[in-house]
């Protein structure tokens, strides 16, 4: 079954934006927590101030458009504004920058299944989806997450968060919001690239069942999986050639053709990392797939920067020039022309 509300086209046309050409999107969605945690273990205060000037130093990076097509903002982001009173929202639209939003409230943990969890946040996401939309937002995220390790994923955990994901992705298109569908496999743990592999598989294949079921548009949603790589703590860590063959070939079996667009999450990777497998896959595979093979990072992008930012204005400068220069890397891994050396030759922000 379909989704024949009549605006598909117009979901259509943003989803293929977002992915054109060699660009991709910034995740800048961190909760107030999580954004916290990451201030914290930098000195930086934790504060509404901080985070509000933290952002207000990425959306205001120039030049930053020209790698990054969309940014996903949280809930008090997309209600902030910039120090001289322009929203973020249109500070990001006047750069050429789609504003998008997370709509997930967390993942939780799962009732009868220890060590799993399942997002939450459908109780009221018409309402919420109509009011992001009226504030300038045309894209979403849902993010699902999944464990590996003895015995988990359960079946339970990855229907639970497939069908939460697909319930998501309904509710958005029919607001006219592109979903971007983000079932992640975590990386944390010993496991081996081909666990992951199996594991990332199964949850694709799950995911786009529901999809289907709840009568989600392929063509006007993204999807947004982790690279298929070994655990963080696995003894054998196969070749950025390696893991961009396996991740390919696990995508070429569960997403279907009609998905315009793959936007990968980087998952703790670090930035040279991400955009090296990005590389090699557009290297080796990106004329060849079905689908553009773009990037939704949040740490591999911002990372450097918000190490160099710590909070104080006189870094301002240094740190924008940071987050510019991991931008226009995986702008350039998206066309297969990443390498180390580009790492040495500075981009500059204009
Ligand atoms: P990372 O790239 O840091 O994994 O974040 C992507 C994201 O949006 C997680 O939901």
């Amino acid at each position: 079954m379909q989704n024949t509300s009549g605006n598909i086209q117009e979901l259509a046309g943003i989803a293929g934006l977002l992915v054109a050409g060699d660009k991709g999107l910034l995740a800048m969605d961190e909760s107030n927590p999580t954004c916290d945690k990451r201030f914290a273990a930098l000195g930086i205060p934790q504060t509404v101030e901080a985070r509000r000037s933290y952002r207000e130093l990425i959306v205001a990076t120039p030049g930053l458009g020209e790698s990054i097509s969309g940014a996903i903002l949280c809930d008090e982001t997309i209600r902030q504004e910039k120090k001289d009173g322009t929203p973020f929202v249109k500070a990001l639209s006047g750069a050429g920058i789609v504003p998008g939003i997370k709509v997930d409230l967390g993942a939780k943990a799962l009732a009868g299944r220890p060590g799993e969890k399942i997002s939450e946040g459908l109780d009221g996401l018409r309402g919420r989806l109509r009011e992001y939309f009226t504030m300038g937002a045309r894209f979403a995220k849902w993010r699902a997450v999944l464990t590996i390790g003895d015995a988990i994923p359960s079946r339970g955990c990855i229907e639970a968060n497939a069908q939460a994901l697909a319930r998501y992705a309904a509710l958005c298109q029919e607001a006219g919001l592109v979903p971007v569908v983000e079932p992640e496999v975590l990386m944390d743990g010993g496991h081996t690239l081909e666990r992951c592999r199996e594991t990332t598989e199964e949850v694709l294949r799950t995911v786009f069942e529901q999809l289907y079921t709840q009568g989600v548009a392929l063509e006007g949603m993204l999807l947004k999986p982790n690279m298929v790589v070994p655990g963080l703590t696995c003894p054998v860590q196969e070749t950025v050639e390696e893991t961009a063959d396996a991740t390919v070939k696990c995508l070429l079996r569960a997403v279907p053709a009609a998905v315009p667009g793959i936007a990968f999450l980087s998952g703790g990777q670090s930035g040279e990392l991400a955009s090296a497998r990005l590389n090699a896959m557009n290297v080796g595979f990106g004329s060849r797939v079905p689908w553009a093979l773009a990037f939704s990072f949040a740490r591999a992008i911002q990372q450097p920067a918000m190490a160099i930012w710590k909070g104080e204005a006189a870094n301002v400068p240094a740190a924008q020039q940071a987050l510019y220069h991991r931008a226009s890397c995986n702008r350039a891994a998206r066309r297969g022309e990443y390498n180390a050396s580009l790492e040495k030759t500075e981009h500059r922000t204009r």
